[in-house]
């Protein structure tokens, strides 16, 4: 079979660049682009690349991504999220091109007590969840061929995330306070990448055989920030003589512009039975991040 290109959307964000380390899919070529060369804001750049890479599969690792900040960015939260999304559904579909999507738990009301199944009627609470949920609608209907991947609770080596947040306030606080009242199943980008990259083969070897539709991907189990935070200096312990205190509060005591959900686990069992794909544990994951910016740095 000739080789040919798969093209990722975004370069430089956390899950984009995770995926971006592999060279090869299925023995295809990988080509990452981000800004400015395809900017989801301007559809016209969106159709030049797809022209001249002509890819097998295109996977969509951009977005906007400030959820407060969306608040008053309306206008560019919805450009990117929402219409550019729709449009690189077109011309995917235009050009018999599967298009994988990432999308986001912000699209549920968080108002659940057990977990999200992807069929589960969505109620998004902001400017961000509502143009990830916009952008979900508008992919569908474009692009037949779509999957979505809904994920939660994104962290990695790099990058603006929770558990760099907590490495940076540890360093100079005794103790912190950490938000014990909203649940959720870290995701490690590495891993959500490894499982993407397992899924997008069998797009490419077998697109017959694949469900298209939308699913849930994170790592498995679920906890509180204040027990995410808590396993982050727990692993830290590992490598530092010392590691704060972390305090639990309520979200009431730790107001944002934009409310969290007090729940976001995912149900991930359509993944699993669909694609064979499950991702570890959340502390495992942890580990296994915290142990690659350790070494990273000595
Ligand atoms: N982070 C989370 O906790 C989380 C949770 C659930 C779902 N998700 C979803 O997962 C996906 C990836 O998130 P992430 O955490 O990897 O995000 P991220 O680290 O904030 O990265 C976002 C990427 O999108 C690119 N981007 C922003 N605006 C763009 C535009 N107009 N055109 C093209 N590229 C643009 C950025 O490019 P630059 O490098 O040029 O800035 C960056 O590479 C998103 O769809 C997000 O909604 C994330």
């Amino acid at each position: 079979m000739p080789k040919k290109n798969i093209l990722i959307l975004g370069r430089n964000g956390q899950l984009a660049s995770s995926l971006g380390r592999t060279k090869t899919i299925a023995g295809h070529h990988v080509i990452s682009i981000g800004r400015p060369i395809i900017d989801l804001a301007r559809p016209e750049t969106i159709e030049k690349a797809i022209r001249d890479i002509k890819p097998a599969l295109v996977i969509n690792a951009a977005a906007y991504t400030a959820v407060d900040k969306a608040e008053c960015e309306q206008d560019i939260a919805t450009a990117v999220n929402a219409n550019g999304v729709g449009r690189l559904g077109q011309f995917c579909a235009h050009n018999d091109i599967p298009t994988i999507h990432i999308s986001t738990d912000y699209v549920f009301d968080g108002q659940a007590n057990t977990p999200y199944q992807p069929g589960d009627p969505i109620a998004p609470q902001g400017v961000y969840g509502r143009s990830k949920a916009e952008g979900e609608t508008r992919l569908r209907s474009a692009n037949e061929q779509h999957l979505i991947f809904r994920t939660a609770w994104v962290y990695s080596e790099h990058g603006n995330n929770f558990l760099k947040t907590m490495m940076r306030l540890g360093q100079d606080n005794d103790q912190i306070r950490v938000v014990n009242d909203q649940m959720g199943t870290p995701t490690y980008a590495g891993d959500f990448a490894l499982g993407l990259l397992k899924i997008s083969a069998k797009v490419l070897t077998s697109p017959r055989d694949i469900a298209w539709g939308t699913y849930h991907l994170t790592n498995s189990g679920q906890t509180s920030w204040f027990g995410f935070a808590k396993e982050i200096f727990g692993c830290f312990a590992k490598f530092q003589a010392c590691t704060p205190k972390i305090i639990p509060i309520t979200t009431k005591e730790y107001p944002t512009p934009v409310a969290r959900p007090a729940y976001s686990v995912l149900d991930c069992s359509t993944t699993s039975a669909n694609f064979g794909i499950e991702l570890p544990a959340w502390e495992n994951a942890t580990m296994r991040c915290i142990k690659n910016i350790e070494g990273r740095e000595r």
